[in-house]
């Protein structure tokens, strides 16, 4: 049993854990809106997620507006273009100490934010090679209640999660935006908080878009293999 691996049998999984295995984030959507009444069912979904004493810190807004999505989708860029500046501090073989000295201070002040996985990311937002909403005609933006019990963001998460799962057993796919959340840093949280109503106790923390791909995923991305340590009566052992 030490080290087994864990086992997966697609004959053997039920609906969730298909959904769970199979659903991929898709960047390229059809123009095609997504029927009102299916989005709703989406939202109802999340609304039913369990949260920490159960206060539903989440607040959505369905953004389906040509208008507002390209506007989401020009400040993002701008501020991604902001960003690279100081991500991408060193430009060729040429040094740029007062962007170095900035990363150095925004890595220590915001590290979940200045992570260099998504930087890659950004230098494509920033030159326009990669949609922030990745053309869904529907985004749902998850809002959080910064007053919820314990940890908002995590119930924001799973709330999410619901969504995107049934999303999926709708026939329709998604992909997760975090960098919506650039929406909320000032200059831009001024003119987006008014536009979309947000205000205190809310806070725009992820968007989830929607739609109908124009290509299916092209099947399941491996994940790393973490320990498991087993505690058993009498004996502890470890699975993969
Ligand atoms: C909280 C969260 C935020 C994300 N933000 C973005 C994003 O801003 N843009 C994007 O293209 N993908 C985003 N993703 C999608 C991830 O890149 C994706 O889930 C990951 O690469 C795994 O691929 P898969 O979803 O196809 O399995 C985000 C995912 C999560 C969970």
């Amino acid at each position: 049993m030490c080290g087994e691996q864990i086992e997966r049998d697609p004959n053997t999984w039920t609906e969730v854990e298909r959904a769970c295995f199979e659903r991929r984030s898709v960047r390229k959507y059809r123009a095609e809106q997504v029927p009102e009444q299916l989005i709703k069912r989406i939202l109802e979904t999340g609304r039913f997620a369990p949260s920490a004493g159960n206060c539903q810190p989440w607040k959505f807004l369905v953004i389906r507006d040509p208008e507002i999505i390209a506007a989401i989708e020009r400040d993002v860029r701008w501020a991604c273009k902001v960003l690279k500046y100081f991500v991408y501090w060193r430009k060729g073989d040429t040094f740029r100490p007062l962007a170095w000295l900035m990363a150095q201070l925004f890595t220590r002040l915001m590290p979940h934010e200045m992570h260099p996985i998504p930087y890659s990311a950004v230098g494509l937002i920033a030159d326009g090679k990669l949609k922030v909403l990745h053309g869904a005609p529907t985004a749902i933006l998850i809002l959080k209640d910064r007053r919820g019990a314990a940890n908002p963001d995590l119930d924001c998460g799973i709330c999410g999660q619901n969504m995107v799962l049934t999303a999926y057993s709708l026939g329709l796919s998604t992909c997760w935006v975090g960098f919506v959340s650039l929406l909320m840093k000032p200059p831009l949280s001024f003119i987006w908080k008014r536009r979309l109503g947000i205000s205190f106790p809310y806070t725009l923390v992820e968007a989830i878009c929607v739609g109908y791909p124009v290509a299916e995923p092209n099947g399941i991305v491996e994940r790393e293999t973490h320990a498991v340590t087993w505690f058993e009566p009498g004996r502890r052992f470890t699975t993969y």
